[in-house]
């Protein structure tokens, strides 16, 4: 299978927003996120949140599969030595065929190879299927918060980038 991440550039991004919306859809229908109250999801992402993201030093990362865009990531370091991956999302049709699985695995090497410790993700906590996902992936899970306008408790996991199974 042929996957290419690339690093976006700011005139790249706005091909993007349609990929990370559509890719978030789905999960906005599912816990019926509304767009006034929940800004953090994907689905309702607009341009001008994208583009300060990136102005302030998020990696963004397009991912083409046999040269179509399939899916979207983006890595922060939030704190030194912990990345957070962030939005990581495969358009519905590219799907259960392993793109997921190598764009975690691109992540966890870009994160090690800017001298990351840890790579972080925060992700709604009763989405079993999607924390077993992480957990197949290495990631544990580290803790519950609620954040203010999101009416779902998130949840917190994390990959030691030295640890002993990787
Ligand atoms: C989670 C996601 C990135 C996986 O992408 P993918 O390319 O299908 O991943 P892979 O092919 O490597 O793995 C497929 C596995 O993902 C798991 N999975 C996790 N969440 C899933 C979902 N919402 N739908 C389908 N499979 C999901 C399943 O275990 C599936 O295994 P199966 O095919 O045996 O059922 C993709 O489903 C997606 O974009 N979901 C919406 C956005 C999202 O929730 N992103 C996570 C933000 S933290």
């Amino acid at each position: 299978m042929s996957l290419k991440c690339i690093q976006l550039t700011e005139g790249q991004l706005l091909g993007y927003l349609s990929i990370i919306r559509r890719s978030f859809q789905a999960v906005a229908k599912e816990y019926n996120l509304p767009e006034e109250n929940c800004l953090a999801s994907g689905s309702f992402i607009k341009m001008d949140q994208l583009l300060t993201d990136f102005r302030r030093g998020v990696r963004m990362y397009g991912c083409l599969y046999e040269g179509t865009a399939a899916g979207y990531m983006q890595l922060e370091l939030t704190e030194p030595g912990r990345f957070t991956l962030d939005k990581l999302a495969v358009l519905p049709e590219f799907r259960r065929q392993g793109i997921g699985t190598q764009m975690v695995n691109h992540a966890i090497d870009l994160a090690r190879t800017h001298g990351g410790i840890e790579l972080t993700i925060a992700l709604f906590a009763n989405d079993d299927r999607l924390i077993q996902w992480y957990t197949n992936h290495g990631f544990v899970h580290t803790g519950v918060v609620n954040r203010p306008g999101i009416p779902f408790p998130i949840a917190h996991m994390a990959l030691d980038l030295h640890g002993p199974s990787r």
